[in-house]
């Protein structure tokens, strides 16, 4: 299988949201990395063929998916970003419902759900209203509600936005689980969620890609401006202002720093060992406090 994408522009209005963006997919899984209006929706809802672009195309095995439609969305899961769910429905039949939906015949449907409220570990309150749900279990029954259909691509929209750090783990195995055949599409600004899943990570900007590569590849790109400051407590604010902070540690000696930056900062700054967050850091700067708070 392979998805292609060419060119691709999404505007509205006067303002590019995606800006002339090429890639190619095959199976695995591909971590969407950016910052808030980097796109990601954007590209997401295209390739769920929710909006189509403005230039550009994405072919499936060659084939337009927009031309394909309704051949192109029975392999395709979606969870968007903001999944309207109905609060009345119990999670069983909130799913039964999808399945309907979609098509699937009533027989197979049942057993369907059946092994998805497992896969999700959310069998327990199958028979609970939707509406009563916690932030991670509305976000689980979205994501069962993308592989109703077993999927060849699944493109999930921020899917571990609301989950505890124990679930974005049973997530994040799930998708390396299920990716052996398939495309998987995820979108973050969480580097945690991609780190050891993806095959490649996607690095969005203002609509543009800047890198398509897997993770070792791209930690490339900062080896040797990952620096270990020593300071003290009031020269915190100089180094804030004049470079890219990440962690402070405070020793009994007074604060590490580490310090993202092309040049070493001070005559006492030594190289660190690359990261992603370090990455995440060097290309998203303006989202530095956005970043940290997630990690
Ligand atoms: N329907 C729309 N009409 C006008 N502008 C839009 C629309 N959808 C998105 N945009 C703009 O396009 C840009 C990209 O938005 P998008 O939602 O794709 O970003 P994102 O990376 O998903 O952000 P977030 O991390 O906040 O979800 C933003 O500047 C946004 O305001
Ligand atoms: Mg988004």
């Amino acid at each position: 299988m392979n998805l292609t994408i060419n060119n691709l522009s999404k505007k509205f209005g006067k303002h590019v949201a995606v800006n002339e963006l090429s890639c190619q997919f095959t199976n695995g899984v591909y971590g969407i990395l950016g910052a808030n209006g980097s796109g990601k929706t954007t590209l997401m809802r295209m390739l769920a063929t929710v909006v189509s672009p403005t230039e550009g195309t994405i072919e499936l095995n060659g084939a337009n998916i927009f031309k394909l439609g309704d051949q192109y969305r029975d392999l395709i899961g979606y969870l968007p970003q903001h999944i309207g769910l109905y609060k009345n429905f119990t999670a069983e039949k909130f799913l039964l419902y999808i399945a309907a939906l979609k098509g699937l015949e009533k027989k197979y449907a049942l057993l369907k759900v059946e092994e998805l409220l497992e896969l999700v570990n959310l069998t327990h309150v199958r028979k609970k209203k939707v509406g009563s749900f916690s932030g991670g279990m509305k976000q689980r029954i979205g994501i069962a509600q993308a592989l109703l259909n077993d999927p060849k691509i699944l493109i999930v929209d921020e899917p571990t936005a609301g989950l505890d750090p124990k679930e974005r783990i049973r997530f994040r195995n799930l998708l390396s689980t299920i990716s052996g055949d398939r495309i998987v599409l995820l979108s973050t600004h969480i580097v945690s969620d991609i780190e050891f899943i993806a095959k490649e990570i996607l690095i969005l900007k203002s609509g543009k890609l800047l890198h398509k590569r897997d993770s070792q590849e791209l930690l490339k790109e900062i080896e040797g401006k990952v620096w270990l400051v020593q300071a003290s407590e009031r020269e915190i604010p100089t180094y804030q202002t004049d470079f890219k902070v990440g962690n402070i540690i405070r020793t009994e000696k007074g604060v590490e720093l580490r310090i993202i930056n092309d040049e070493q900062p001070s005559a006492n700054a030594i190289i660190a060992k690359a990261n992603l967050e370090d990455l995440y850091l060097y290309f998203f700067e303006e989202d530095q406090d956005a970043a940290i708070a997630q990690v």
